[in-house]
């Protein structure tokens, strides 16, 4: 298995040492970079959503999309496949985040050449689909650049499936995202192949809770093994002073059975339902913005460039590129660099 990589998200000029000063501060201070005016839009306040998708079809119709036959070879993999021990297992050797090192345009065109398997959307380049959210998402909220980068940044998680970061396959890396460790909702796509799962059988897992409590909050739940999961997990891990609600939006907008469809709710707490109305209002502009009418790339490319530049304090923000082959040779300086310049964190990557 193998790690992860590094990104040094200190964003918005906000210096570490006030970043790791504390929890409550962090929530104040970055909820700050939210405009008083930003708020959530809901659907009937002007965002007008496409009658179709890239197809000329309804977005998420997993019955008629003519990818149909692409997504249904992901599904089932996912279902069978992501129980509760290959999901603790996965996350926990990917918090060790020492794979590799990237600036985040660099990571941007290493998804150039990446199709989404689960997707009946859309089958451009994810670069195309990080562009096409972003400036969905900034033609309809201008001043804040927070939204923007969420955008730019909320599927770069997908590069698990490069080799630098271990070829995972689709099922590991894409598709809607739900809870491990209860039982499976019925409103999760292609739910009947479930059944196929160990865990659908596991007494300890089965049950509504499962291994949970009401009211226990979503950053206690073990979601599916994901890019979202891991994206999540490499900007808490450098250092991101993106606010709450990007983070949430970031680390859920996949988990489609809470968003969409209201399932799991017992499992939030105050704060998640707060975070839930951006992921809602996110959600639109991940999912209604695709399209095969390509944005070009050269001529945004300067605007993102300068908010990258603007909101993070080095143009290079992973310095670990550390190959399997080798990293037992620089074991000692490697570890000596993560202390130098990473908060400490647990093993879930939290600082
Ligand atoms: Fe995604
Ligand atoms: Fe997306």
């Amino acid at each position: 298995m193998t790690g992860a990589f590094q990104w040094y998200l200190s964003l918005l000029c906000l210096p570490c040492s006030e970043f790791l000063s504390g929890n409550k501060m962090i929530a104040v201070e970055n909820q700050a970079l939210v405009s008083k005016n930003a708020i959530p839009k809901e659907a009937s306040d002007g965002f007008t959503v496409p009658e179709s998708n890239a197809f000329g079809q309804s977005f998420r119709d997993y019955e008629a999309s003519v990818r149909l036959s692409i997504v249904e070879n992901t599904y089932p993999l996912n279902h069978i496949n992501q129980t509760y021990d290959f999901v603790k297992r996965t996350r926990e050797e990917y918090a060790k985040l020492n794979k590799a090192e990237m600036s985040i345009w660099e990571a941007i065109e290493l998804l150039d050449s990446f199709v989404d398997e689960s997707d009946p959307d859309l089958d451009e380049p994810q670069i195309q689909h990080l562009l096409q959210s972003a400036e969905a998402i900034r033609k309809d909220y201008p001043n804040e650049d927070w939204l923007h980068l969420t955008a730019l940044i909320h599927d770069l998680g997908k590069v698990l499936f490069h080799s630098k970061f271990g070829s995972l396959p689709q099922w590991a890396v894409t598709g809607d995202t739900h809870p491990v460790g209860c039982a499976f909702d019925e409103s999760i796509v292609y739910h009947k192949y479930f059944k196929e799962n160990p865990d659908y059988n596991n007494p300890a897992y089965n049950t509504k809770l499962g291994i949970y409590s009401e009211g226990c909050g979503l950053e206690n739940v073990l979601m599916s093994w994901g890019h979202d999961d891991y994206m999540y997990m490499v900007a808490k891990a450098n250092g991101t002073t993106l606010p709450p609600a990007a983070l949430f939006a970031i680390r859920y907008h996949s988990f489609y059975p809470l968003h969409k469809e209201g399932a799991y709710q017992y499992l939030m707490n105050e704060e998640d339902r707060e975070n839930l109305k951006w992921v809602q209002t996110f959600n639109k502009y991940d999912l209604y913005s695709k399209s095969n009418v390509r944005i070009d790339v050269e001529k945004v490319k300067p605007y993102y460039e300068s908010l990258i530049k603007k909101v993070c304090t080095s143009a290079k923000f992973c310095a670990l590129v550390i190959l399997n082959t080798f990293f037992s040779l620089l074991k000692l300086d490697f570890f000596f660099f993560l202390f130098a310049v990473l908060p400490r964190k647990d093993s879930d990557g939290n600082p």
